[in-house]
């Protein structure tokens, strides 16, 4: 996914760049760099590793450059391939994906060009570099280089002895700021807000030119557009871990504000017209990945339990290539932390363009998704650092049964109240400090299993990627009735399992479940708010969470389990915050 920041102006550009890289880390940290221009010469530094590898280049003269933290996709993690690339008098920081950089790769080879990257972004350079040779304008040549490439960017570059930064974004975010004398552009606001700024999101197929005077923004065919900049504020201060050790841990700790905040946000926001097309549906579908994923196939248990509506839940990465069949008065919903993920986007886009209206559940005000949606429902759960989504999912799931509810009682049903669940979060966020004591069985497991009916299978399957994620423990979340028809071979005594037994309807039948793992072996462990359960001879250890409306039970039953994937990956040693090979906005395919 990649971050990128450039800036240009009085200002020394090195600390800029690297403030503004540690901001753009959670888009990726395998390798970082800067490049730095003073007096028309360039120099360039780049480390594998974190954006602090790069503190050695703090004191850089010069007050323009482009900058780079990576999340690799094409060639490994190391020096060579990390950005900024270059080729001649260019260098460039790229994020998304060159989908023919192997076909163009080998044309400039035939011409006998060499690289010195396994990157798809070093071809791009080559043929900015050979266009600005060709004519010598800068935004000219990207301009002409872009028309040749096929996949997704946003590019920020610079030559030698020019001073100036031309920008190129198609179907990667980008968005660029001024000041004072001073001009910007990065990955997302955060790394761009200041006192004083103004900012604009860049559109795809857009250019623009950054000098000491100024934006130009230019439109696909290089004629100049004139765009609204809006006011970039205060600099949002850098989230802090203040009294806990991990990003991932605190954002746990904020789960019961992130629900509060979202709620109150959502109660007092006039959605009055949101409301009256969701009333008018005949047919909801959820468009989202990984865990936002989840928290729609959460809202399907809530939404048609309550209101009868059926709602179908897609993986926007198998959605957008589906050719889906939208029925009149389908309303989609499309469910994203950051509001950049490239497939839910596309999926998004999709639904629009097949007549759907499109809400946007995002918890970052100024992203693409809102952008292209006919309605925007945010989640309040304030910025979340570590990789690792918890407090998000569960402000989505506040989000999303908040419109449950709402549609339920448009429809005429009755439907129960969500202003318990703030407190009631709390009481399972205490409660579920018991897991901690769990982490032995799951530190010498071969793999684990989650368990749950309904419901409590959402929770499964969303506690099920916590803990394989940040512990990279192999974990399966699963419908409890159906581990016998193949899983049940992989349990053994190494095998924990977690069973989510919120629901009473369904509790002796997921209890089946935990009696049959037992009977191999496992270990067991229960979430659940019914103490009976937990004093059964099956069960090695429990958390007693408290009760509520089974539909809504993923909101407190997840607490726990996002716990124990913290308190497991501690125990294995791993970096809670910071996952291998993972990345918390995915911007490419
Ligand atoms: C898992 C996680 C990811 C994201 C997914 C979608 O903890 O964070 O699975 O949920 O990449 O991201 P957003 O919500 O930003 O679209």
């Amino acid at each position: 996914m990649c971050g990128i920041v450039a800036c240009i102006g009085k200002r020394r550009a090195a600390p800029i760049l690297l403030d503004g890289l540690k901001k753009l880390e959670y888009r990726g940290y395998d390798s970082a760099g800067i490049a730095v221009s003073e007096g028309g010469a360039v120099v360039l530094a780049r480390r594998k590793g974190a954006v602090s590898q790069l503190e050695f280049a703090r004191a850089y003269p010069g007050t323009m450059g482009i900058g780079h933290t990576r999340w690799a996709t094409h060639g490994a993690p190391c020096e060579r391939n990390a950005h900024p690339q270059t080729c001649g008098r260019i260098f460039l920081v790229h994020n998304g994906i060159l989908e023919n950089a192997a076909a163009l790769k080998k044309e400039c080879r035939e011409q006998g060009e060499v690289f010195a990257s396994d990157t798809d972004t070093e071809v791009a350079a080559h043929l900015i570099d050979r266009y600005f040779r060709e004519g010598g304008d800068l935004l000219h040549a990207v301009w002409s280089a872009c028309r040749q490439l096929v996949g997704s960017y946003a590019f920020a570059v610079i030559a030698e002895g020019r001073e100036e930064i031309v920008c190129a974004r198609r179907h990667s975010p980008l968005v660029v700021a001024k000041g004072d004398g001073e001009a910007y552009a990065a990955s997302d606001l955060g790394a761009v807000a200041g006192a004083g700024r103004t900012a604009c999101v860049m559109e795809d197929g857009e250019f623009a030119r950054l000098t000491q005077e100024g934006i130009a923004l230019f439109d696909a065919d290089l004629a100049s557009v004139v765009r609204d900049f809006f006011p970039a504020g205060e600099e949002a201060a850098a989230p802090e871990k203040g009294t806990f050790r991990h990003f991932m841990r605190k954002e746990i700790a904020q789960v019961p504000l992130a629900v509060e905040n979202t709620l109150s946000g959502l109660q007092n926001q006039d959605i009055s017209k949101l409301i009256e097309v969701l009333c008018q549906t005949k047919y909801l579908h959820v468009v989202a990945c990984g865990t936002a994923y989840h928290s729609g196939l959460c809202f399907k248990y809530a939404a048609e339990k309550l209101s009868r509506v059926p709602t179908e839940v897609f993986l926007a990465s198998e959605y957008r290539y589906a050719d889906p069949v939208l029925p009149d008065h389908t309303l989609t919903i499309a469910v994203s932390q950051s509001g950049e993920t490239a497939d839910t986007l596309a999926a998004g886009q999709l639904a629009g363009e097949r007549g759907s209206p499109v809400v946007a559940v995002t918890n970052v005000e100024h992203c693409s998704l809102n952008r292209i949606a006919d309605f925007v429902v945010p989640t309040c759960a304030g910025q979340e650092v570590a990789v690792a989504a918890t407090k998000s999912f569960n402000a989505q799931l506040a989000a999303l049964y908040y419109l449950a509810v709402a549609l339920a009682r448009g429809r005429g049903m009755r439907a129960p109240s969500l202003a318990g669940l703030p407190v009631l979060t709390h009481e399972a966020l205490l409660a579920g400090e018991g897991v901690a004591a769990w982490t032995p069985y799951f530190t010498v497991a071969r793999s684990a299993f989650f368990l749950g009916r309904g419901a409590d299978r959402c929770a499964a399957i969303e506690g099920s990627l916590k803990l394989k994620e940040i512990s990279y423990l192999p974990s399966e979340g699963y419908a409890a009735g159906e581990l016998k028809h193949g899983t049940l071979a992989l349990v053994d005594a190494r095998t924990p399992v977690v069973a989510v037994v919120c629901d009473e309807t369904l509790a002796d039948k997921t209890m089946n479940a935990v009696h049959e793992v037992y009977a191999r072996g496992a270990p067991v462990f229960l979430v659940t708010p019914f103490e009976e359960l937990a004093r059964s001879e099956q069960v090695t250890a429990s958390v007693l969470i408290p009760r509520c409306e089974p539909a809504f039970s993923p909101m407190l039953s997840v607490i726990p389990l996002q716990l124990l994937a913290y308190h497991v990956a501690l125990a294995l040693g791993r970096d809670p915050d910071k996952p291998r090979n993972l990345a918390k906005s995915v911007t490419v395919e």
